[in-house]
């Protein structure tokens, strides 16, 4: 029996294959952070090629300081929901079934805001371990209070009600790659001395728990809430695979609907990590720990593999990134020349 054509529950919503567009920035927004027709058409494409059970939607950021980019889509304020509404409508029409779930991420120390006169933030006044590579400013940050890491769930959730308001199925929280969630999560990035440092599990996610528990109360019942979480940083000293499962299982009991494995500090892969599923390792153990489902991207070319990592409980659902960014209608493909080999 195969699985990449079964559709999956989550919460109140279904989704129609085991296939997910893994969010992928495009740069396609303007200057201001809002959305484009260039983008719109983007994503519609490949939602009217069929196949995915979801898109997620590109990293928005929360708050101005927590820009990573130029042309980044931002979901900072009120004035971004009309053209967010048409993005989900260039996803959900007139194709019907495919989830639309928007990305929310603040880069803390990885930032490149358009006004620097603020600085960057993070969990420690620490340079951000990656900067040389990621081309970052390279600037010490301020580390945040506990009072404005309070600020910031504020500002997680009202970037939540806008992309509820602006009609998506849901959200998924970035704490993964190094941004500011993950910053917390990792002992590179994260040497406080209160309740949000690196001294437990229960600390190091403390910030993220409580903005997917606020997020909750924040939206609808239905509104889908899934965590990107990079486990494991694959860098001595930094996060380490066997606290992964621990941590998924706090993330559950804050009340996320989906678990989006993937790496941390350094980024979506790592020189030893070898496809297909770049983090297949930490996706089976913490599928194994969580009752929610589980979802993997990286270094998927074939639809074998990814039925091969549905069927060996690596995952529940497979993100398909740079394949569909070329080809968009791959995930459509995949499951018919399943088809045809009598593997559905
Ligand atoms: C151009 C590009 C942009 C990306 N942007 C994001 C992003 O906005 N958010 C994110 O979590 N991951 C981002 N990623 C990582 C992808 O979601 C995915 O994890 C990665 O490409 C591995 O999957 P693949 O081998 O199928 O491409 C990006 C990757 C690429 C290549």
């Amino acid at each position: 029996m195969s699985l990449i054509a079964t559709p999956l529950s989550v919460r109140n919503s279904v989704l129609k294959t085991r296939l997910v567009m893994a969010p992928m920035a495009t740069g396609r927004a303007n200057e201001d952070g809002l959305v484009t027709r260039n983008l719109c058409d983007y994503y519609h494409r490949r939602a009217k090629a069929g196949g995915l059970g979801a898109i997620i939607v590109e990293h928005a950021f929360i708050h101005p300081q927590g820009r990573l980019a130029p042309n980044q889509l931002s979901i900072a304020t009120d004035d971004c929901i009309e053209g967010l509404s048409q993005l989900v409508g260039s996803i959900h029409e007139p194709f019907g079934g495919t989830l639309a779930i928007c990305q929310l991420t603040h880069a803390g120390s990885n930032a490149l805001p358009a006004d620097l006169s603020n600085g960057l933030v993070a969990p420690s006044a620490c340079i951000h371990p990656g900067h040389k590579r990621s081309g970052n400013t390279g600037l010490v940050p301020h580390a945040l209070t506990s009072h404005e890491i309070h600020e910031l769930t504020d500002c997680f959730c009202e970037a939540a009600q806008r992309a509820e308001a602006a009609g998506f199925d849901g959200v998924e929280l970035h704490a993964a790659h190094g941004y500011l969630l993950d910053q917390f999560y990792s002992p590179l990035t994260n040497h406080r001395d209160d309740e949000y440092g690196p001294q437990s599990i229960e600390n190091r996610t403390r910030f993220l728990c409580e903005t997917i528990q606020r997020v909750r109360e924040s939206v609808g019942e239905i509104f889908l809430i899934a965590v990107r979480f990079g486990p494991c940083d694959y860098a001595p000293n930094g996060a380490v695979l066997e606290d992964g499962p621990q941590a998924a299982v706090l993330l559950e009991q804050a009340g996320a609907d989906i678990i989006d494995v993937s790496g941390g500090m350094f980024n979506f892969s790592a020189h030893e990590l070898r496809p297909p599923g770049f983090f297949r390792e930490s996706s089976t153990a913490i599928h194994a720990a969580i009752h929610i489902p589980v979802l993997t991207a990286g270094g998927v070319h074939l639809p074998q593999e990814a039925e091969w990592l549905l069927q060996t409980g690596a995952t529940d659902l497979v993100g398909i990134g740079r394949l569909l960014m070329r080809q968009p209608d791959w995930a459509a493909k995949a499951i018919s020349s399943l088809c045809q080999v009598g593997v559905l």
